[in-house]
């Protein structure tokens, strides 16, 4: 088992950080400060760095990360990030501290997104920008379709998968999530313990995939609810799950 311990960055960012047997492995290092300090108290090594997508706020610690520890860089393919020592793509596997790691290709947010699982006896999702917790990633690179297909593949892994994601954005994502279903009543009770952690600056991650299935709207494009909800918004007939996906966006981008 991992024990999984979240490193804040920047306003908003978390950089997960995996430690099995003392070794070290952290998701999308924005920046190498906190995770130095982080290794620092715990006299610990960074042996991996898992990268999702290119954005700097994912990716602007490997470098001084890479000059200051021996580790592993995994992460997209083509030239574009910095530092990337074994470029993957969908369907590539590769274990760390004896964990096999599968790579699926979840592009929408960008082009290049990926998202790492594991499916053993502990099974974990790293979805950075592309799934969060009630929510998913503006569409800066790809289009509704491919979120869509995206948000699909994550749906299918089993339910008890834990999600962990990039940012906490998660009270603003539950409050427009209750907009488009204010009758979803798993939705609601879920707002008010998320409600009492962030007044506490507490974290509200991990999710899981059961909890997106019940309360994202952007996992929901296919629930008679959320269609309705985005007929009403857009005043017109909305019938594909990616136009429902597109009309969600659309309004939560404008919320
Ligand atoms: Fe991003």
């Amino acid at each position: 088992m991992f024990e999984i311990i979240p490193v804040r960055a920047f306003s908003d960012n978390y950089i997960w950080t995996l430690i099995k047997d003392d070794e070290v492995t952290v998701v999308d290092p924005g920046d190498s400060g906190p995770v130095k300090e982080f290794l620092k108290d715990k006299a610990l090594n960074l042996k991996n760095i898992l990268i999702t997508h290119h954005h700097f706020d994912h990716t602007g610690g490997i470098e001084d990360l890479s000059r200051n520890f021996n580790c592993t860089v995994y992460g997209p393919k083509g030239d574009h990030i910095n530092g990337i020592d074994k470029t993957l793509v969908e369907g590539d596997r590769f274990e760390i501290s004896n964990v096999t790691f599968n790579v699926l290709a979840t592009p929408g947010h960008t082009l290049d997104h990926l998202s790492f699982f594991t499916n053993n006896s502990q099974p974990l999702l790293f979805s950075g920008d592309t799934l969060f917790f009630g929510g998913c990633g503006r569409l800066f690179e790809g289009t509704p379709e491919q979120m869509f297909q995206s948000l699909s593949k994550l749906s299918m892994l089993s339910k008890e998968t834990q999600v962990f994601c990039g940012h906490e954005y998660t009270e603003s994502n539950l409050n427009f999530a209750a907009e488009v279903e204010p009758l979803n009543q798993e939705l609601n009770n879920q707002l008010n313990e998320v409600r009492n952690l962030r007044k506490e600056d507490q974290i509200t991650l991990p999710s899981s995939i059961a909890m997106e299935l019940s309360v994202n709207p952007f996992m929901r494009c296919e629930e008679n609810d959320v269609i309705m909800a985005a007929q009403e918004y857009s005043k017109r007939e909305v019938s594909q799950p990616d136009e429902v996906l597109e009309v969600i966006r659309n309004w939560k981008d404008n919320f």
